[in-house]
């Protein structure tokens, strides 16, 4: 049996309480289906910023009304820290996703991205501190590499952020550290790689890549490559970083805490290589798409390549990627022809 299994198993034998903040979002309605599914008592924190009704909808219709009972949604947000007290109480374990994510928003509106990611995440840390939750798990990024250059990025080996939504991600790690050194406050940050996978949002100028070019492919729209795309990325699939979470918020080995961890696959997959992927998958979901990609300028603050190296959460927490970027694409598919579709 894997850690994971054995986790689930213990969640459902003996529920606990959550809090998820950004819960309306991509990554946050995962992490609520699959807790409710594991009929967990979770309150969900969001302000509908980029996050949607219908990624709650969709969940409640995923899971029986027994379990959706067990959910409390506060329309709130972090920047308020009476909001983040209010959606504290009572939790045993909080998963804190809210944030503005995306290189190029934080490019064009610095400010909004820092009050949302440094101050309201530090709102959250002192509203989780007073209310003295078992444990603190954060969404970190691979962003936090900046220009180092080496491959695969190992935690302790970080270089220069290269965009404002970097320097938040990496105050983050900051702040928590402090709170571990000043308060005794145990937390651990997830530094996802390239999440992908159903809900996340193909809409928008700051939409990912994956996302993007799937709904552009089933609309026959043209697909833009920034630069060569030979620009490389780890993949991975929202189950394995839900998975992560899991594993992080419950764990009970204490050297784990603390820490940030790598959450990826451990490959490396370029942008033309990604763009045929996509291309095949739709074929399978009987989607044909023809056209060529269409190549433009490299994209400022991004970086060339990025691979994690993902041995310290593997040896720490238990983590076992279970999708590879191939399993995670045939997996996700069939959910953007289904919800593209009308
Ligand atoms: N998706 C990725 O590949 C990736 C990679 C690295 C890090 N992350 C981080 O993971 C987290 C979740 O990302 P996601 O991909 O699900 O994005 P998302 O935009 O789908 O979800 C973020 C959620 O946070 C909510 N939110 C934003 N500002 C808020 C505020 N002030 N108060 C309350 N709620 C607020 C949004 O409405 C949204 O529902 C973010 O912290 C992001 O920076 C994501």
């Amino acid at each position: 049996m894997t850690q994971y299994e054995q986790t689930t198993q213990e969640l459902a034998n003996n529920p606990k309480h959550w809090l998820i903040t950004g819960v309306a979002g991509f990554i946050g309605s995962n992490l609520l289906e699959t807790l409710l599914k594991l009929d967990q008592t979770v309150v969900g924190l969001d302000n509908f910023a980029t996050g949607h009704q219908k990624n709650l909808d969709e969940v409640q219709s995923l899971v029986s009304a027994e379990q959706w009972q067990r959910f409390r949604f506060i329309e709130g947000d972090i920047r308020k820290v009476d909001d983040c007290y209010k959606a504290c109480e009572g939790a045993d374990y909080v998963l804190h996703q809210a944030a503005l994510g995306s290189v190029p928003r934080s490019l064009a509106d610095p400010i909004a991205t820092n009050e949302t990611n440094i101050s309201g995440f530090l709102n959250m840390l002192v509203a989780a501190r007073d209310a003295e939750v078992s444990s603190f798990t954060y969404a970190a990024s691979s962003s936090t590499y900046g220009d180092h250059p080496a491959l695969p990025k190992v935690e302790d080996a970080i270089g220069k952020p290269l965009s404002p939504y970097a320097v938040t991600k990496y105050v983050n790690e900051l702040y928590a550290e402090v709170f571990a050194r000043s308060y005794g406050f145990k937390s651990v940050g997830l530094r996802y790689f390239n999440v992908f996978g159903r809900r996340q949002d193909p809409d928008g100028a700051y939409a990912a890549v994956i996302p993007k070019w799937t709904a552009a492919m089933i609309a026959n729209d043209d697909v833009y490559i920034n630069g060569d795309g030979e620009t490389s990325r780890d993949f991975c699939y929202i189950d394995n970083t839900v998975q992560a979470n899991i594993l992080a918020a419950t764990s009970t080995n204490t050297d784990a805490k603390n820490q940030v961890y790598n959450v990826a696959v451990g490959d490396r997959t370029t942008l033309n290589d990604l763009f045929n992927a996509i291309k095949s998958a739709l074929a399978e979901n009987d989607v044909k798409y023809d056209k060529e990609p269409v190549y433009r300028d490299f994209r400022e603050g991004d970086v060339r390549h990025s691979q994690a190296d993902v041995t310290k959460a593997k040896n720490l927490l238990g983590y076992k990627p279970q999708f590879d970027i191939s399993q995670g694409i045939d997996k996700a598919m069939p959910w953007y022809v289904k919800s593209l579709a009308n």
